[in-house]
């Protein structure tokens, strides 16, 4: 049978390059300064996330790795046959392959990414591994309501795939959101397939944001080379620095971008003053318990059917549907 690859679908939703702009300008006024850590995947950022996943310090890939190694065959006769599988994000090869491979029947695969690249080389590999199943692509923004493309045929189930503990960018009250906004979209019947990274000793999750060979660090500061980029502000690479800690209270890792010295940056047609240490927050990596992902997803008006862990108890994968 022919591999079914539709054409990319843009979804003209997305918001256009001019936006980076604005939100830069909008984030550097507030106090404390915020950038969002969407701004990290330009095509570089994308490649070093790559390289971050590869480093020793960082346990979260392996951990969902061995997770589905383990249980991938369990988790697909949960979401049983004719599965409209739609993934949230396409960066996740190797996990979504070993999906794939234990479904019965996919009525097809539908990767939403907001970048072409990724999103193509996705179509492309995932043709190649599955000759035969519909694959669907919608380049397009996750966390905005979308248009889904009409399937081959009725699945029995949407479900949508969440993996690598993305859920984890997001602040509770926005996560929560996201997944109310997932609800509706699975539909009736549907279910929330989402990668959960779990609560441990603070300085094994520290290391893997502040790993030794410096990826971490070069990912969070090519936010500012994207920005120069793409807006013609003048970031002084040199003068910033990277900085990851765990905040137990709040149970996540924090990120921020700090002024090395008291320095004037041209953004626009403003100069914006960082003084030195300042600190420039630009992302959130949430780590939940078991209990405390189930409230959140009660909030949404879900409930966690099923929760697999990695051997290691590192990782959680869980099945969410209409409470
Ligand atoms: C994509 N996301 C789940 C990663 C994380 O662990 O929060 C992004 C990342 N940031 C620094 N290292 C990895």
């Amino acid at each position: 049978m022919n591999t079914q690859v539709c054409e990319l679908r843009d979804d003209d939703r997305r918001p256009p390059a001019s936006d980076v702009l604005q939100v830069v300008q909008r984030g550097l006024g507030m106090r404390p300064k915020r950038l969002p850590s969407w701004l990290f995947y330009d095509e570089r950022g994308s490649q070093l996330f790559e390289e971050i996943c590869a480093q020793p310090e960082y346990y979260l890939t392996r951990a969902e790795i061995d997770l589905m190694n383990v249980h991938a065959a369990e988790i697909a006769q949960v979401l049983g046959p004719d599965v409209r599988l739609i993934e949230y994000g396409s960066g996740s090869a190797i996990k979504t392959r070993m999906l794939l491979e234990q479904l019965t029947t996919p009525v097809s695969y539908m990767p939403v990414e907001i970048s072409p690249e990724p999103l193509r080389e996705s179509v492309e590999q995932f043709g190649r591994l599955f000759p035969g199943l519909a694959i669907q692509p919608l380049c397009a923004d996750f966390t905005r309501p979308l248009r889904l493309p009409i399937p081959p045929r009725a699945p029995r189930r949407n479900v949508l795939y969440f993996p690598g503990s993305t859920i984890g960018n997001f602040e509770a009250r926005d996560a929560i959101d996201l997944l109310r906004k997932m609800r509706n979209e699975m539909g009736e019947g549907g279910g929330i397939l989402v990668g959960v990274d779990l609560k441990k000793d603070s300085a094994a999750i520290e290391a893997a944001y502040n790993d030794k060979a410096g990826v971490t660090a070069e990912f969070t500061l090519n936010m500012l080379t994207r920005i120069n980029r793409e807006i013609g502000s003048d970031f002084d690479l040199s003068a910033f620095r990277h900085r990851a800690r765990y905040n137990p209270m709040a149970g996540r890792i924090e990120t921020y971008i700090v002024s090395t010295r008291e320095q004037q940056v041209r953004v626009g047609r403003a100069r914006v003053t960082f003084g030195e240490e300042e600190a420039m927050q630009v992302e959130y990596s949430c780590k939940y318990s078991l209990e405390d992902f189930a409230t959140l997803a009660t909030h949404a008006g879900l409930r966690v059917q099923d929760a697999w862990m990695d051997p290691q108890r590192q990782f959680s994968v869980q099945f969410l549907v209409r409470a």
